[in-house]
C-alpha cells in the first residue's frame, strides 16, 4: 500500500484523516458545487412548500431582535444559499403581510456541517446580496451543535440517509450481516437490510432529539428527505439496480488495490419510519405536517 503525507488542501483526505467523509471542496471539475444540481433540483421542488408553510405557520407576533436559522449539512454552500435565500425572504414577506415591516428582525444564519467540510469555499462563495448574517458551525448534527432553544427555523436537505458509521456487523465476517465487501444493500439478506436500519434508527433519533433541544419553542423544522415509499421492494423497483451493483465492484476493485477496504453505505428509508420518530418523545403533543414529494418534507 502507498504510504504517504495526507494533502492537508484537499478536504475529502483530510476528512479520511479524521474518519470523516464530506463532499469533494472547491470549485473544480469534481466538486460538490460543480455536482450537485439533483440535490438543487430538490429545493426548486421544495420551495413552493417551505414559502406556503412560513407564510401559514409562522408566529410573527413573538418578537425576535434575532430570527436564527440553522443549516444542518449544509456542504460548501451552493445550494445552501438558494435555500437560506428562499427561507430568509419568505419569512421576511410573512412580517410584511401581516403590517409588522417595521419588526423585521436580523437573520442569522448557522451553517452546519462536519469539521472537515471545505468551509472556506462556503464562506468565499457567499452571496454579496442576502439578508442575514453568516456563521459556520462545525460539528455533527447527531448530536446538539447549537445552544438550546437558539434556532427559530432548522433546515436540513439531503442529508439524513448519512449514517454516522457503517453497521459493524455488516462488515464483520462472522456475523449473519455481513454484507460480502459490498458497498450497498441492493438484493443483500435481511440481516443486511436490518443492520443498515437499526443504525439509521439510532442516527436519525439522535438527530431529532438535538434539534428538540436546538429548537425554541414554536421553532420550524423542514426537512427534505431522500426516501424511499413504504411498499418499497428492491428487488423489482429500481432499475438502477445493476449499475450500483457495477459501480460498487468497481469500487471495491479500487479499494482492493490501493488501501483496505471496508463497506460504507447510507440509508434510504420509508417515509413512514421517520413519520414514527416524529411522533415520538421529544417531539410528541407537536403539531407535525408530513408532506410528501419525491422526497419527504416534515414541518414541526
Ligand atoms: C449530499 S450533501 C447535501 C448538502 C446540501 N444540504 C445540499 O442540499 O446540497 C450531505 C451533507 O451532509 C453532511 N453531513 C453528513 N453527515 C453529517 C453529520 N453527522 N453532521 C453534519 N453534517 C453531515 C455531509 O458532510 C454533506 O455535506
Amino acid at each position: 500500500m502507498e504510504n504517504r503525507v495526507v494533502d492537508p488542501n484537499n478536504s475529502e483526505e483530510r476528512g479520511r484523516m479524521l474518519g470523516q467523509y464530506v463532499m469533494n471542496g472547491g470549485q473544480g471539475p469534481n466538486s460538490y458545487a460543480r455536482n450537485s444540481s439533483y440535490q438543487g433540483g430538490v429545493i426548486d421542488v421544495a420551495k413552493p412548500i417551505i414559502e406556503e408553510e412560513i407564510s401559514k405557520r409562522l408566529d410573527v407576533k413573538n418578537h425576535f431582535s434575532t430570527f436564527r436559522i440553522a443549516d444542518f449539512g449544509c456542504s460548501t454552500g451552493n445550494n445552501s444559499f438558494a435555500a437560506m435565500k428562499i427561507v430568509t425572504e419568505a419569512i421576511k414577506r410573512k412580517f410584511e403581510t401581516d403590517g409588522q415591516t417595521s419588526q423585521i428582525p436580523d437573520f442569522q444564519v448557522f451553517f452546519n456541517d462536519k469539521a472537515a467540510n471545505d468551509f472556506n469555499t462556503l464562506f468565499s462563495s457567499l452571496p454579496p446580496k442576502r439578508l442575514y448574517y453568516a456563521t459556520g458551525v462545525p460539528g455533527s448534527f447527531h448530536g446538539c451543535v447549537l445552544p438550546k432553544a437558539s434556532v427559530h427555523f432548522a433546515y436540513s436537505s439531503c442529508t439524513l440517509h448519512w449514517l454516522s458509521e457503517v453497521p459493524k456487523e455488516v462488515a464483520d465476517k462472522t456475523s449473519p450481516a455481513w454484507n460480502k465487501g459490498k458497498i450497498h444493500y441492493f438484493g443483500a439478506r435481511k440481516e443486511v437490510l436490518e443492520a443498515y436500519s437499526n443504525q439509521y434508527g439510532k442516527d436519525v433519533e439522535a438527530f431529532l432529539n438535538s434539534r428538540a433541544e436546538e429548537l425554541v419553542a414554536g421553532g420550524l423544522m423542514a426537512l427534505l428527505v431522500p426516501a424511499v415509499p413504504a411498499f418499497w421492494n428492491p428487488d423489482t423497483s429500481y432499475t438502477w439496480i445493476t449499475e450500483i451493483d457495477i459501480l460498487g465492484s468497481c469500487l471495491m476493485d479500487l479499494a482492493e488495490k490501493c488501501a483496505p477496504t471496508t463497506t460504507s453505505g447510507a440509508r434510504s428509508y420509508a417515509t413512514t419510519e421517520l413519520r414514527q420518530r416524529l411522533r415520538g418523545e421529544p417531539w410528541r403533543g407537536r403539531e407535525i405536517h408530513t408532506l410528501k414529494l419525491q422526497i419527504t418534507m416534515s414541518f414541526c
